[in-house]
């Protein structure tokens, strides 16, 4: 696999491609598989790095798992919600800090030792956000720099108590943890979130027969019997993905391309909102449903684009588009804000930071303050190196501003394996 990548200004981009599975989906169907009592096949599951580690944890907790990267497939057979075995090693999530944090909301409650772990970047991360929800619940977790840092050491306990959380983050991995450790407890499990983030735990969990009530901002769960599962999953496209191409193909002129099978889950169409507002041309057709998630085949042609004032609110539904719609706001006409992004600082790495630093090398001016962004555009990108210092979604936002400028090598590009493999093919695919 490359360990960079020259990117080649494109004179427009032209076709259609299948973006691949959701991320998030994912993760998230391969967890509840695990926990029901029948077989499931996940198709059109993604099998990026972050993936394939969610898989391999659940391996070593006694689940067989087998799949066909070919035909995209994925075959569970869970044990239903007590059939995890204790695992003989520590667990690896590698990069991926959905893994960690999810997996931990299961292993909480479990009558087993665990150890779960992953790379260098995440075990920067500070995780008192789950830690500290999971250990009202009656968990009992154990990790270094005083209880803030991964290594997670969870040791058995034999049941959990329901709570009641108002988060001060909007965070999905945050409130999805939570709900998957109120699989286990005794008693309703509550989250209310300041804004709404992406529901896809709440979804997957209805469509494994959980009883969950969502109101307004507030979502409760009751502790199941066990999971009914779906005969079959098929995970949508996955939008953060797409949004790199739509962005593409809104600064590149000369371009029409065809996205299919993307999610549209409203909890992530903030990137399309976003880009509709800054004038940008993007159709939706063949909108139906794949369980509960809804996906549309989407169609976007070059246009003028202008800029755009993001508020604090609208983060939630666009946390990992930020890198790409800083790169569509240097091409955009006039001064665009984006409020609101602290959280980035804690992503892996400091991802507000990364962005400025390596777009900076390609000659754009951008202000960085604690929480915001201000980009003035249009600007004239030039040719230079730049470093994704392994954060996939810089790799790809570089990719983008490189391919509607003067191009770009990108070091450390094959961090895209982590969310999405097929990028640079289908960046090779599309670019006329
Ligand atoms: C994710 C939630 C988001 C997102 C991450 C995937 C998920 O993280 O950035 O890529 O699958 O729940 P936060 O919960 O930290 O916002």
């Amino acid at each position: 696999m490359m360990e960079q990548y020259q990117v080649k200004a494109a004179k427009g981009l032209q076709g259609v491609i299948d973006v691949p599975g959701d991320k998030s989906i994912s993760h998230r169907a391969i967890m509840l598989s695990c926990l029901a009592n029948e077989p499931v096949v996940i198709k059109n599951f993604l099998f990026s790095k972050n993936c394939l580690s969610t898989i391999e944890c659940f391996r070593k907790l006694g689940i067989v798992i087998s799949y066909s990267k070919d035909s995209g497939t994925v075959w569970v057979a869970g044990n239903g919600l007590n059939g995890l075995q204790e695992p003989d090693d520590i667990l690896e999530a590698g990069n991926s800090g959905t893994t960690i944090k999810l997996m931990t909301g299961i292993l909480a409650c479990q009558d087993f030792f665990s150890v779960i772990t992953g790379a260098n970047d995440i075990r920067q991360q500070p995780v008192p956000q789950i830690i500290d929800p999971l250990t009202k619940m009656g968990a009992k977790l154990y990790c270094r720099a005083k209880n803030r840092k991964i290594p997670i050491a969870v040791l058995p306990v034999s049941q959990l108590r329901g709570a009641d959380f108002i988060t001060d983050v909007d965070s999905a991995q945050v409130k999805s943890t939570i709900l998957l450790a109120g699989l286990y407890a005794l008693g309703p499990t509550r989250v209310t979130e300041l804004h709404r983030s992406r529901d896809h735990t709440e979804r997957m969990l209805e469509s494994f027969g959980v009883d969950i009530a969502v109101n307004g901002l507030t979502v409760t769960l009751y502790p199941p019997e066990k999971l009914i599962a779906p005969a079959e999953i098929f995970v949508p496209g996955d939008i953060s993905s797409a949004a790199y191409w739509i962005v593409a193909a809104s600064i590149i002129p000369n371009s029409c391309i065809t996205l299919t099978n993307v999610g549209i889950n409203s909890t992530r169409t903030g990137v399309i909102d976003v880009l509709r507002q800054m004038g940008a041309r993007i159709e939706m057709k063949n909108q139906r449903f794949f369980g509960h998630e809804e996906v549309a085949d989407i169609t976007v042609s070059t246009a003028p684009l202008h800029s755009v004032v993001i508020q604090k609110e609208q983060i939630s539904q666009l946390i990992d588009e930020i890198p790409v719609l800083v790169v569509a706001a240097l091409f955009a006409e006039g001064t665009t804000c984006i409020d609101g992004v602290y959280e980035l600082h804690v992503k892996d790495p400091d991802r507000l930071s990364t962005v400025a630093g390596e777009l900076t090398k390609l000659g754009a001016k951008l202000i960085v303050n604690e929480d915001s962004f201000i980009i003035e555009g249009p600007q004239q990108l030039v040719y230079a190196v730049c470093d994704s210092r392994y954060d996939h979604r810089i790799a790809m936002a570089m990719a983008i501003a490189g391919l509607a400028s003067k191009g770009t090598k990108i070091h450390e590009a094959e961090c895209v394996q982590n969310a999405y493999p097929l990028f640079f093919n289908h960046l090779e695919k599309l670019s006329v």
